[in-house]
Order: C-alpha cells, then sequence, then structure tokens
C-alpha cells in the first residue's frame, strides 16, 4: 500500500517532539511538512524546536509557520508541564534551517490541491492553523481526506476540569475544524490517557544507546517528575498515540460519533461535547477514539526506536 501523504500540524512540546521521532520511521506514512502554531509555548519557540527537531533528526522536510495564538481569545500556554523552552531544558542543535516562506494555511491548501483529496492532517497541537485554513479557502474540505487530532475528551479535563488542553486553547478554531466536513477522528484523553510508558519502558528505549532513543528518554524526564506529582507513574503519550493512530488503527477502538466544542461557557469552554448514542442523534462529523491495546502500543514504539 501507498503511504499515506500527511502534514504534521504540532506544537514542538515534547510530546510532539516524541511523535517527530516515531511519524520519521513509519512505513505507513509520508510526511510531506511539518506546520507549526503556539500552543504549549510560543509560536516563536514551537517554530525554532520544530526546526531544531528536523535537524537533529535529520529530516529533509519543511517547515511552514501559522498562528501566533487564537484568534478570538488570549493565547495560554503549557510550559509548567513542557518547560519554558517547550523541550524541557534540552539544547536542539543549531540549524541553518529556515521556515518556508508560506504560511502554514496557505501551505496546507497548496498542498491539498496537489494532492487532489488524498491528503491527510494529523494535528497535535491547538487547531488555530486548520480554522484560518478552512476560513480562508472554502473549498478546502473536499481536498481532505481526513483529519486526525490529539485533542479533547468524552469526560474529563486536563487544561481545566472540563477540557483537553488542545481544544482549550482555541475552543472556537477546534468547532470550526470538527465542523468543516472533514472526518476528523479524536484521539482525545479516553484513549491517550491509557497510552501510558513506565519509566522501566523508558529505561529500555534509552538502553538502545541511539542518540534518538537517549533523546526519547532524557526529554520526557521532566513530566514523568509532574505525572509523578499528580500520582501517574510515567508518561501518557498523547501526541505519540495520536500518531500512531493516524499509520495504523488495527490497536485502537473508534467509535463514529457527533462532535462539536463548548464555546461560550464560563468555566466549560473547550469541552469536546461528544454524541455516540444520545437522543438528539447529532449527525455524524467523525470518530471518537476510545481505546487502545497499551502493550502493543509500547511494543510499536520500541520497534519504531530500534530502527535508529
Ligand atoms: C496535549 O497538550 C499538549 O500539552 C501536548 O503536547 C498534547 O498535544 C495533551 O493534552
Ligand atoms: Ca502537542
Amino acid at each position: 500500500m501507498k503511504p499515506i501523504p500527511v502534514i504534521i500540524d504540532c506544537d514542538p512540546g515534547v510530546d510532539d517532539a516524541i511523535a517527530f521521532l516515531l511519524a520519521k520511521q513509519l512505513p505507513e506514512l509520508n510526511v510531506l511538512a511539518i506546520s507549526v502554531v503556539a500552543g504549549n509555548v510560543s509560536l516563536e519557540r514551537t517554530t525554532y524546536n520544530a526546526l531544531g527537531l528536523v535537524e537533529f533528526l535529520n529530516w529533509d522536510i519543511p517547515v511552514y509557520r501559522g498562528a501566533s495564538g487564537p484568534v478570538f481569545r488570549k493565547r495560554v500556554d503549557a510550559a509548567d508541564v513542557h518547560g519554558s523552552d517547550g523541550m524541557a531544558g534540552i539544547d536542539l542543535p543549531h540549524t541553518r534551517r529556515v521556515v518556508q516562506d508560506v504560511t502554514s494555511w496557505d501551505a496546507i491548501y497548496q498542498y491539498a490541491l496537489e494532492w487532489k483529496g488524498k491528503l491527510e492532517i494529523i494535528a497535535i497541537g491547538p487547531l488555530t492553523n486548520l480554522a484560518m485554513a478552512f476560513m480562508k479557502y472554502p473549498d478546502l474540505p473536499k481536498l481532505i481526506k481526513r483529519i486526525v487530532i490529539m485533542g479533547g475528551s468524552t469526560l474529563l479535563g486536563n487544561a481545566s476540569p472540563a477540557a483537553e488542553f488542545n481544544i482549550y486553547a482555541d475552543p472556537e478554531a477546534a468547532d470550526i475544524t470538527f465542523c468543516a466536513g472533514v472526518p476528523v477522528h479524536m484521539c482525545g484523553l479516553d484513549m491517550t490517557m491509557k497510552a501510558l510508558m513506565t519509566p522501566e519502558e523508558l529505561d529500555s528505549v534509552a538502553e538502545m544507546g541511539s542518540k534518538e532513543a537517549v533523546f526519547f528518554h532524557d526529554v520526557v524526564q521532566g513530566i514523568v517528575e509532574f505525572m509523578g506529582r499528580l500520582g501517574i507513574i510515567g508518561i501518557n503519550m498523547h501526541d505519540p498515540a495520536a500518531m500512531l493512530y493516524a499509520a495504523d488503527d488495527s490497536i485502537f477502538k473508534a467509535y463514529p460519533a457527533g462532535i462539536r466544542v463548548e464555546t461560550k461557557g464560563a468555566i466549560t469552554h473547550g469541552k469536546t461535547v461528544t454524541d455516540l448514542f444520545s437522543d438528539a442523534k447529532w449527525q455524524k462529523n467523525g470518530f471518537v477514539v476510545m481505546d487502545i491495546d497499551r502493550d502493543a502500543f509500547v511494543e510499536r514504539v520500541f520497534e519504531l526506536m530500534r530502527k535508529y
């Protein structure tokens, strides 16, 4: 089977960085470009991190820069989780690479035209760039086959009691994306909280010995400590789990659903509202990914990291 042509829209970010490591080795994906957005840290820093990561991986793909914050509200970040540099204080190599001279939303449209309906987007940050693209190009939905996102939850939140971070950071953009007319596969906290890697499994990755494997281990240690203070032993691999779902959904369980976003509530803004089986019978605009075979996930991560 031909690899799926994809653009990764992201806000690196510790777990975005791990998702890059895996994406480069996934034979199922043909990664055409990276697009960055403000999220975990500022746009300036997510851009710097994306360029440093592709340099570190010696990965020959273009990086496009998008939105510096949401359109309708103030920017929030997750520097308390990912470190003020978004990379847990780990130095990335200096690089001569620069961002492309085209915005993310224009690039998404151009790739979509070029790939004639086959393009898929894997969005692992706030959805501002996608919303901008849909607002600017009304014919874009029919040119994109599928969007896989890391974001949302049918139940709990992490950025607020109601909302997951990527949706909380730009709820209006998320709702525009869910309503655009492209099927959205929502890899939310329901599933990603189960995509846990234990400290021992992280040590096993480091023991593989490559610079990429050691980076994998080292960059997540700050989050392991952060999660430990919340009573979780290990790290929830949010973005990497979405990346693996986009490549091969056979170890996941997903259900058709109607999905919208609460944008008005004073304490519930950013909550994804999901209709799986209510009397309301919303139109199904996507899938909610609810479950993962954790052991198979960890095995796949090991297999991909051994390729370095
Ligand atoms: C999501 O928020 C970010 O902090 C992570 O990179 C991930 O995309 C998890 O809620
Ligand atoms: Ca992310």
